[in-house]
């Protein structure tokens, strides 16, 4: 069922894609719906020019044939379709599950219309019952995680296969308990200023429309 709430999810964001536009790929699961849809589209006549937000999506689209454009030759992204691990009704989010906040960031930031498409278990009334994860620079990892406990937050280094993971930038990421989240905004500011911080997954005021499975539906 969650994965056809995905799919419902993705393939109805797809939709809102027009011939001409510059579209951002996401990450992960969800967002693996809408690039497969994407490329059928592709072979049906839609041009588009695709960011992804990460290698995975990358070599996804490349494989599929959507047509790709570097980052740099932008300044503005029409349409961008990414997942999340949390949403509130407020259409704040919690993102990097998958590792690719980094640059999901950067393009959710010069995106026009940023849909996230999610089952209906990542809808939550207060965020952080998924750990935040913040991306740091090696060198800063345990000075960070140091910080983070003056904000209230137990910080674990994300590992993966028993060594230490490493983002496309080759950074690590740390997954963050800091229990609910009163103020998300508030903690994403104190976040911004922590020196080897690179970026955090809490994307606030970033998303246009949240669309959501539900059952055999979908909620927006
Ligand atoms: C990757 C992300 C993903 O969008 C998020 O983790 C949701 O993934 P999924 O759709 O597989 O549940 O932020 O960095």
């Amino acid at each position: 069922m969650k994965d056809q709430e995905k799919k419902n999810a993705a393939l109805e964001a797809v939709t809102y894609i027009k011939s001409g536009q510059v579209v951002g790929l996401g990450t992960g699961s969800t967002a693996y719906f809408a690039i497969q849809r994407v490329g059928e589209l592709i072979k049906e006549g839609l041009t588009i020019k695709a960011i992804p937000t990460s290698e995975e999506t990358k070599r996804l689209a490349m494989e599929l044939s959507i047509p790709l454009i570097d980052i740099n030759e932008v300044t503005t992204i029409d349409i961008t379709i990414d997942g999340a691990d949390e949403f509130t009704a407020g259409l704040q989010l919690i993102k990097g599950g998958g590792g690719a906040l980094l640059r999901e960031k950067i393009v959710a930031s010069i995106t026009k219309q940023q849909i996230i498409i999610a089952d209906s278990s990542k809808k939550v009334e207060k965020l952080g019952a998924f750990k935040v994860p913040v991306e740091v620079i090696p060198f800063a990892a345990t000075a960070v995680a140091h910080k983070l406990k003056s904000l209230n937050g137990a910080a674990i280094l994300r590992t993966k296969n028993n060594t230490v993971y490493l983002t496309d930038q080759q950074n690590y990421i740390l997954d963050v308990d800091f229990g609910l989240i009163d103020e998300p905004a508030a903690l994403a500011k104190a976040l911004d200023h922590i020196t080897g911080v690179v970026e955090h997954g809490l994307f606030i005021d970033l998303a246009s429309m949240v669309i959501c499975g539900q059952g055999e539906k979908t909620e927006t």
